[in-house]
């Protein structure tokens, strides 16, 4: 009997206001290149590449026969001990567009994933060094980082952690690098570089010698698009070096071309010795994630045991699943063969120009952005993150999706736009905020 469902009570839906959402659901049944299709017929323009994942855009007939292919072809091998060949070719696809000497790559199945993963290899590579008292993690105010108990314990986002507050010891948090004068600054704001001295004092009260690693967005993505001032990441660089702290740039949004280069250590020409990344690097077709790691991190781990060994006693069952590597490695055919990054870098300061026109509307509190990526924060009205949570509601039904977290809007469309899909998501928004005034 063919089965249709007529209720959405079962799903029990993630970051969502369940009972408010199911009163008046908002399903997307099609998407292709810039726009989504909903369940009542309406045409929506994707202003935020869904959740940063698509920036090739939608419904990419590439990605979806490669997938197709490989389930035909070998559905799954998993990769203890075993292997199959997509793994290798999407790692040294990836390991091209890293930035030297970061030449190998760790699969997850997401974000989340690869964050717990990149905590575990930086533990896994001070003790391969005889450095096991290695064990504290410094982070940031603002940070997100996936929501496993590791990432979990390294982000600072109030509501993300307040129920949960049984996360991980030996965390350390600095302060982000949003500041006041910063309030709207295009691209990378000229003060706030003396902030990484946070860093500094961390290494002072608790010795730096006791730290992993610190992890830090190169943007802080999920909290409103936080650019990182002239300076800062060059200054987080040298005393991670001066203490021989890892550092960790998560790269789960900025990774593939949202900067207008692969990665957003090109970007800023500061290099993390750990780098994790998942959404775009499959388009978002399929979940993946990954880690990769500099030269040293790799044969430092691996050396450290016998030939025959394992060295890393860390994995997943999906890790590098046959499916996902064959969508890895179709999307990033099509960011090569489509010059994607360079479209991206290309369609920026248009892009941001464009955001910056909403500068004048009474809602608008703030922007902030760089690359393919904009920060818009609203006004609250009286209760912070209640004008969001509307505003995103009331522009899907004006055809346009736009990611909110609380009272910030995150605008990040695909490569493949136009300059007159910008002028629409744009000009949809502040039809939208002129709702709301
Ligand atoms: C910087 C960063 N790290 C980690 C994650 C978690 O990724 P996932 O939702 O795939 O677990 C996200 C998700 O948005 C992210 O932005």
């Amino acid at each position: 009997m063919p089965f249709e469902s007529n209720s959405l009570e079962e799903h029990w839906m993630p970051f969502s206001g369940n009972r408010d959402f199911k009163l008046d659901p908002r399903l997307v049944v099609k998407s292709e290149g810039m726009y989504c299709w909903d369940h009542k017929g309406g045409k929506l323009i994707d202003g935020s590449s869904a959740l940063f994942c698509s920036p090739a855009g939608h419904g990419r007939r590439e990605i979806a026969d490669a997938v197709h292919a490989q389930m035909i072809e070998n559905d799954y091998t998993p990769h203890f001990q075993l292997g199959h060949p997509g793994s290798f070719e999407l790692a040294e696809r990836v390991a091209r567009i890293l930035p030297e000497p970061m030449n190998h790559v760790f699969f997850t199945n997401s974000g989340s994933e690869s964050v717990d993963t990149a905590m575990k290899i930086a533990l896994a590579y001070h003790r391969a060094r005889g450095d096991g008292q290695r064990t504290r993690f410094v982070s940031r105010e603002r940070a997100y980082h996936g929501v496993n108990m590791g990432g979990l314990s390294l982000s600072g986002m109030v509501k993300n952690r307040e129920t949960f507050n049984l996360t991980l010891p030996n965390i350390s948090m600095i302060r982000h690098t949003w500041t006041e004068e910063q309030r709207f600054t295009n691209g990378q704001p000229q003060t706030g570089a003396e902030l990484a001295e946070d860093l500094q004092r961390v290494c002072e009260s608790y010795g730096g010698s006791t730290i992993a690693a610190v992890f830090i967005e190169p943007v802080a993505g999920s909290t409103g698009t936080l650019v990182p001032p002239v300076g800062y990441l060059d200054r987080v660089r040298e005393i991670c070096d001066q203490h021989g702290i890892l550092l960790i740039y998560d790269e789960v949004i900025t990774g593939f071309g949202r900067m207008g280069t692969a990665f957003a250590a090109e970007k800023f020409g500061v290099i993390p010795d750990v780098a994790t990344m998942a959404k775009a690097l499959t388009n978002g077709a399929i979940p993946m994630g990954g880690v990769a790691v500099r030269d040293e991190v790799y044969d430092t781990v691996t050396n450290a045991s016998p030939q025959n060994a394992i060295e890393f006693f860390h994995g997943y069952t999906y890790s590098a699943h046959p499916a996902a590597c064959a969508a890895g490695i179709a999307t990033q055919k099509i960011y090569e063969e489509d010059g994607l990054f360079e479209r991206a870098n290309d369609m920026s300061s248009y892009f941001l120009d464009a955001v910056w026109s909403l500068k004048d509307h009474p809602l608008i509190a703030d922007l902030r952005g760089i690359g393919m990526m904009a920060g818009v924060e609203v006004k609250h009205d009286g209760v912070p993150g209640r004008r969001g949570t509307q505003l995103q509601k009331d522009m899907f039904w004006n055809g346009l999706h736009v990611k909110f977290t609380g009272d910030n809007g995150i605008l990040a469309p695909a490569f493949v736009a136009e300059r007159s899909h910008i002028d629409e998501i744009i000009d949809k928004f502040r039809k939208t905020l002129d709702q709301h005034c």
